[in-house]
C-alpha cells in the first residue's frame, strides 16, 4: 500500500473530451437479488436491471430464475406453483422447466409444444445465503464467469448479520459513496465518522487489477470489486476480527438495492448482538442514502471533467475510469435498459 494521495497518478491523466456514457447500460454480473431464506416453496417475485424476474425453487430445493409473466397470455407466474416438472402457471396450466422450457401445455396434451412457449431463463446460484442472478438468457449458450466472493463470507469463523436497503440511486453514485473518505465526517458524524478528521490525510490505494480497488484509511481497509462488491476490512489482523460487506443490485436505471453482511468473529453467540449489528448497519447506509438519492446528475456524468475533483476523491477517479472503460469496451457485455424502464 504505497500511494499516497498526492502521488496518484489517477488525477493528472488525460482524459477524453467526452466518453460513452449512457444510464441505461450496466455491466453482465453476478446480482444477488433475494436472500435464501426469502424464497420457500411459494414463487417470489424480484425486478433486476428493469425486468420482473420469478425465482422459484424446485423440488430439490434448486432455485431457478424466469421472466416473471407467461409467455402465454402474460399472468403473473409468482401467482404459479412449483411441481415435479417446473413452475405451473395459475392461469392455464403452462408448465416451464429452469431452462425456461415449455413442457406442458394441458389445454392440448397430444400436440407438440412450440418453440414459441419458451420463457427466457437465467442462471442463478446460491452463496453466502443469498441468491444470486447472471442476466444473460440461459438459451444464449453464455457460460457465466464464477462468482468471485470475499473469503470472509464463507467463512465459518464468522457470525455474519444480514441487512439491506433500496435506494433511488443510480448504482454508479452508489459505488462511489462506499469508495469515497471524506464524506465519513460529515454524513456519518453520529456513528463511523465521530472521531474521524475532516482532513483526509491517511489515505492510501492501490489499484492490484483492473476490477479492483483497494483502499486503506486509517484503521481499516476498503475493497472493491468491479461492479458490485465492496468489503470493509481491519487494517491489522487480529483475533477478534470485524468486516463489513455489501453487494449492489440495479433494479433498473433509477433504483439500487444493496444486501450487506456485518461479520464479526467475536460473541457469535451472545443473543440479540446480530440484530444489533444489522440495525446498526442500517444506520449507517440510511446516513448516506438521503445524500446520495439527492445527486444529480442521477448517474456519474458523462467524462471526469464535468465534476470537481480533488486528491481524495482519488479512488472515486479511478472508478470513473474504469466505469467509462466498461461503458466503450465492445467486449464487455452489458445490459441495456430500454428508455421506459423495462428491458428489450
Ligand atoms: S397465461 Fe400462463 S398458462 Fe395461460
Ligand atoms: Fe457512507
Amino acid at each position: 500500500m504505497s500511494t499516497i494521495i498526492e502521488e496518484t497518478p489517477f488525477l493528472g491523466l488525460q482524459v477524453q473530451d467526452r466518453l460513452p456514457s449512457d444510464e441505461n447500460v450496466f455491466p453482465v454480473a453476478w446480482y444477488a437479488v433475494a436472500w435464501s431464506r426469502e424464497l420457500g416453496t411459494t414463487p417470489v417475485k424480484r425486478r433486476l436491471l428493469g425486468e420482473d424476474i420469478v425465482l422459484y425453487r424446485d423440488k430439490g430445493g434448486r432455485v431457478h430464475a424466469l421472466t416473471a409473466y407467461c409467455s402465454h397470455r402474460g399472468a403473473d407466474l409468482t401467482l404459479g406453483r412449483c411441481t415435479a416438472q417446473g413452475l405451473t402457471c395459475a392461469y392455464h396450466g403452462w408448465t416451464f422447466d429452469g431452462t425456461g422450457e415449455c413442457v406442458r401445455i394441458p389445454a392440448h396434451p397430444e400436440r407438440a409444444i412450440p418453440e414459441f412457449a419458451r420463457m427466457t431463463a437465467y442462471a442463478t446460484q446460491e452463496r453466502a445465503n443469498l441468491i444470486w442472478v447472471y442476466p444473460e438468457a440461459i438459451s444464449k449458450n453464455v457460460t457465466p464467469p464464477p462468482l468471485s466472493l470475499f473469503p470472509e463470507l464463507e467463512d465459518d469463523r464468522f457470525a455474519l448479520s444480514p441487512y439491506e436497503q433500496r435506494w433511488q440511486a443510480h448504482l454508479t453514485r452508489v459505488v462511489e459513496s462506499v469508495l469515497d473518505v471524506a464524506h465519513l465526517a460529515f454524513v456519518h458524524k453520529r456513528t463511523i465518522g465521530k472521531r474521524v478528521s475532516e482532513a483526509v490525510t491517511q489515505m492510501a490505494f492501490t489499484v492490484p487489477d483492473r476490477d479492483s480497488i483497494d483502499i486503506e484509511n486509517g484503521g481499516g481497509r476498503l475493497l472493491y470489486r468491479f461492479p458490485q462488491q465492496w468489503l470493509l476490512r481491519p487494517s491489522q489482523a487480529s483475533s477478534a476480527e470485524f468486516i463489513n460487506y455489501v453487494t449492489f443490485t440495479p433494479i433498473d436505471r433509477q433504483e439500487t438495492m444493496i444486501y450487506g453482511y456485518a461479520g464479526r468473529t467475536f460473541a457469535r453467540r451472545i443473543p440479540g448482538l446480530s440484530q444489533i449489528f444489522s440495525r446498526y448497519s442500517r444506520r449507517i447506509l440510511n446516513e448516506d442514502k438521503m445524500i446520495v438519492e439527492s445527486q444529480h446528475p442521477r448517474p456519474i456524468p458523462e467524462a471526469l471533467r464535468m465534476e470537481a475533483h480533488v486528491p481524495a476523491d482519488a479512488p472515486q477517479v479511478r472508478f470513473r475510469q474504469r466505469w467509462f472503460e466498461f461503458l466503450s469496451s465492445p467486449n464487455e457485455p452489458k445490459v441495456m435498459i430500454k428508455d421506459g424502464g423495462s428491458r428489450p
